[in-house]
């Protein structure tokens, strides 16, 4: 599976990186405290889920009962508490309905991991380092979602700080330049006000804390330990210069802030991952001017003529450092795939998805790969747009906590 940034499958990050939805989480009236959940949930969504969970899934019983108890549980609660057959479904068809994502096509084979009762700040963090290690499972990367406590009335649910679990710091230099992911420059500043220790010989992929922030405890920093980090050394199958760079990447996306929405309920807390297409990493992550920018240094080792952009030397480089990455992961045993391929899969899934007479939403330009895109068959067509519940939403606050290391959720 594939996402491209926050979302599910980023094969690119969002090339604007504007949120694609409202915050839902904000409120109007500034005297509440930002994130607090004093609001009720919607019994329509609860109802259309609930529809939709019964549609799908015949065996859990009659409709009616279950809509009547969830609408006085609301009435009571103000919220309701999902079975867990219902929040798995939910999760899957979060992921099914993300319309950035072009690796929906397992979407049925999500693993969830019902955390509901997980709330506190050093448990949070305790199970994602295990979701990291199940995840990975040897290399053979499992599809996997953990779900911690909800958004609820009488109390609201934590929040993971970070865009993924493992993400590498960005250290600013005297002379304005970056050493590591210059999209984390300023998280990686704020944590080290905040009290993080980078390693003593700072590098470009050390790993950032995990910050986990809850109404109680605020947000608290934690080390994510090494057996939790798998990473791929990058070589080249030919260039053999190229390990020399010392580039790698880590095996498996777990993206942490987006917010999870099942029939009116929200779980802002709820981490998950596919595996990588590799342009994620090769095209974006290490080509991207803004991030490793790694394609003029490759260029220039490659002996190409950069002095004449018709020469298409950025094109060269870049196709090297995809390859790259490609090989990397198949030599480590690591699940990836490459954009030709998932392509493909994706065509697949919109025809299953056609005959099961359902719409799949699906956003053009996240779903056609970063390179090469007209060689690939989802670039000669257009796709249904309309958004669609359950969902992984953007949360304009979290997404700020992500990248700017603030202002708290709860103050
Ligand atoms: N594009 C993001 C990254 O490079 C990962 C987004 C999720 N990707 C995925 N294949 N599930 O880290």
């Amino acid at each position: 599976m594939t996402t491209q940034h926050h979302e599910c499958c980023p094969a690119h990050t969002d090339p604007t990186d504007q949120p694609v939805t409202q915050n839902r989480l904000s409120q109007p009236d500034p005297e509440r405290s930002p994130g607090s959940a004093d609001i009720e949930v919607d019994r329509a969504e609860a109802e259309e889920f609930l529809e939709l969970f019964h549609a799908e899934n015949p065996q859990p019983g009659p409709l009616g009962p279950r809509i009547a108890a969830v609408m006085r549980e609301i009435d009571m609660t103000g919220t309701y508490w999902h079975t867990a057959e219902e929040l798995a479904f939910g999760a899957r068809v979060a992921w099914r309905n993300n319309a950035r994502c072009i690796g929906r096509l397992y979407w049925q084979s999500l693993q969830v991991r019902d955390l509901r009762t997980v709330s506190d700040a050093g448990s949070v963090a305790a199970r994602c380092f295990e979701h990291l290690r199940e995840a990975h499972n040897g290399g053979k990367i499992r599809p996997m979602i953990s779900v911690f406590a909800p958004e609820s009335p009488s109390r609201p649910a934590p929040r993971i700080w970070n865009e993924q679990l493992i993400r590498y710091a960005g250290y600013e230099q005297p002379d304005g330049d970056v050493l590591g992911d210059p999209r984390y420059r300023t998280f990686t500043s704020k944590l080290i006000q905040r009290g993080w220790r980078p390693p003593e010989f700072p590098s470009a992929f050390d790993v950032l804390p995990l910050v986990v922030e809850t109404v109680e405890e605020g947000p608290r920093l934690f080390q994510v330990p090494g057996q939790a980090v798998h990473e791929v050394p990058l070589e080249h199958p030919e260039l053999t210069w190229f390990a020399g760079m010392g580039m790698r990447w880590h095996a498996v996306p777990v993206i942490s802030n987006s917010l999870l929405v099942i029939g009116g309920v929200s779980y802002p807390a709820a981490p998950f991952n596919g595996w990588y297409m590799g342009t994620e990493i090769g095209a974006r992550n290490l080509g991207d001017s803004d991030r490793y920018d790694l394609v003029p240094e490759v260029a220039k080792r490659m002996g190409l003529d950069t002095s004449d952009e018709a020469t298409l030397w950025r094109d060269q480089a870049l196709v090297e450092i995809n390859r790259a990455v490609l090989h990397s992961f198949r030599v480590t045993g690591v699940t990836i795939t490459d954009h030709h391929t998932e392509s493909r899969r994706f065509l697949t899934h919109l025809e299953r998805e056609e005959r099961a007479g359902r719409r799949c939403p699906a956003d053009w330009s996240w779903i056609v790969p970063p390179m090469s895109g007209s060689q690939t068959p989802v670039f000669h067509r257009y796709y249904e747009a309309e958004n669609q519940v359950p969902n992984f939403l953007a949360d304009n606050e979290a997404a700020g906590r992500a990248l700017q290391g603030g202002p708290p959720a709860f103050r």
